[in-house]
């Protein structure tokens, strides 16, 4: 099988990392991927967003299965423009995409399949938005309606900077927010593969948000990920996949526009059961860096079930008996404005650590052949072990041999789960 994924960050670089270990998968190429993909996978240039570009490539190449990673492109219709030429391809049409492009059709979703999610209201005025602030009371709760790079949304005490951040994304055009009832509870990722019928859910993960430790500053993409999550009560995958994945994916098919690719759950376990926070259409980064250290299956045959409608066929997921714990290392100036063009040292020695390996994100290599940072999160360490505990060791002692002027990034990923702090 050969392969082509789209995109260039620490998910793209996991992706390529586990389809050249599959037996199945003869090359891989990454479009436009980066200084770390480029060191086990061929990269070629391409604009991501150019569904017909993206097709042009894959047609040449001769591929068998176009992976697309980021939300972007999907909500812009690259997955549907390979389709259209009869390629296979892993992830949702732009129409199926709207899950995660709009939060008000998320939404709407979800109450007509009776999927637990979050009180809300859309508002497309700043009156309504203040109305709907003092209806759900604070911790307030304010989400651009589009894409935001995980920047969109405001969680604040402060009712005043809730309605500065309604203020800033209404005054664009078409601009609509969504204000919703704060949930409280630990969070978990759950990716959710479907090939628009069958759902075959992955292991489920943490995702840690904001920029600073205790959950401390703006949020981020996020900066860093575990999994398993030992504190989870049992049978809760389970019940995500038919409370909220399977539900989902039903109306979806009823409605003609069927969701094939991976369907994100990012949940709240609250005192008063599982809620949905937010659905997105392609794979958590950095969950799916932890997620894909602990996956037995190969990904590439995995990935092909899914665009091809074969997905009941599959064998059950296998997993190591192993954790893991992704730390994103992140530029001076991130989630702000990063710096950039900085030399990244001792890549070499952290890859060395046991059980460690370095994933990078915003990477390129300068005319003398030196790894420079070129965006906001520029690396993912990925620690493994027999525990929580033990990933953690291994994740930061190889974090702790990485050299870039100015980065930044968290101490406390997985502590708590580690020290058995998290409770339900
Ligand atoms: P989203 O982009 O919708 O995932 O939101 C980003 C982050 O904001 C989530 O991971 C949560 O940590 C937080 N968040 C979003 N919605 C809520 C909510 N209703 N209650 C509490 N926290 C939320
Ligand atoms: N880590 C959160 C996200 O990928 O949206």
């Amino acid at each position: 099988m050969q392969i082509l994924v789209v995109g260039s960050g620490a998910r793209e670089h996991a992706l390529v990392r586990a389809l050249v270990a599959d037996p199945e998968v003869e090359t891989v190429v990454a479009a436009p991927g980066n200084a770390g993909i480029a060191t086990i996978a061929c990269c070629r240039p391409v604009d991501v967003m150019d569904g017909r570009a993206v097709a042009d490539l894959a047609e040449a190449l001769e591929t068998d299965l176009v992976i697309v990673g980021p939300e972007a492109p999907l909500v812009a219709g690259v997955a549907g423009a390979v389709r259209d030429r009869g390629i296979a391809c892993f992830g949702p049409s732009p129409q199926a995409a709207a899950l995660e492009g709009s939060k008000a059709f998320a939404k709407t979703i979800m109450a007509a399949a009776g999927v637990p999610t979050a009180l809300a209201r859309v508002c497309t005025t700043v009156e309504e938005a203040a109305e709907a602030l003092d209806q759900f009371g604070a911790p307030h709760v304010v989400k651009d309606d589009g894409l935001a790079a995980g920047k969109g949304v405001v969680v604040t005490s402060d009712r005043a900077q809730a309605l500065e951040h309604a203020e800033r994304c209404l005054a664009r055009p078409d601009g609509r927010i969504v204000v919703e009832e704060y949930l409280d509870g630990p969070e978990v990722s759950l990716f959710c593969l479907s090939d628009g019928r069958t759902v075959v859910p992955m292991a489920p993960a943490q995702d840690f948000k904001r920029v600073g430790e205790q959950d401390a500053g703006p949020n981020t993409g996020g900066m860093g990920a575990y999994s398993p999550l030992p504190w989870a009560p049992a049978g809760l995958v389970d019940e995500i996949v038919s409370r909220v994945a399977q539900p989902t994916v039903d109306e979806m098919a009823r409605r003609g526009v069927p969701f094939s690719g991976v369907l994100y759950c990012g949940l709240a376990l609250t005192s008063r059961g599982l809620r949905v926070i937010e659905f997105n259409v392609r794979f958590g980064d950095p969950e799916i860096q932890s997620v894909l250290a602990r996956l037995r299956t190969p990904l590439g045959t995995l990935l092909r079930a899914v665009a091809t409608r074969t997905l009941d066929q599959q064998p059950p997921l296998r997993w190591h008996a192993t954790a893991a714990v992704t730390v994103v290392v992140a530029a001076e100036g991130y989630p702000g404005t990063p710096r950039s063009g900085d030399p990244v040292d001792g890549l070499d020695a952290a890859g060395e650590v046991p059980g460690a390996w370095v994933l990078h994100a915003g990477t390129r290599r300068s005319e003398d052949g030196q790894v420079v940072s070129s965006g906001g999160r520029v690396l993912s360490v990925v620690g493994t072990g027999p525990d929580l505990h033990e990933a953690r060791r291994t994740a930061y002692r190889a974090v702790d041999l990485i050299d870039l002027r100015g980065s930044h990034h968290r101490r406390d990923i997985a502590a708590r789960a580690a020290a058995g702090e998290i409770t339900v």
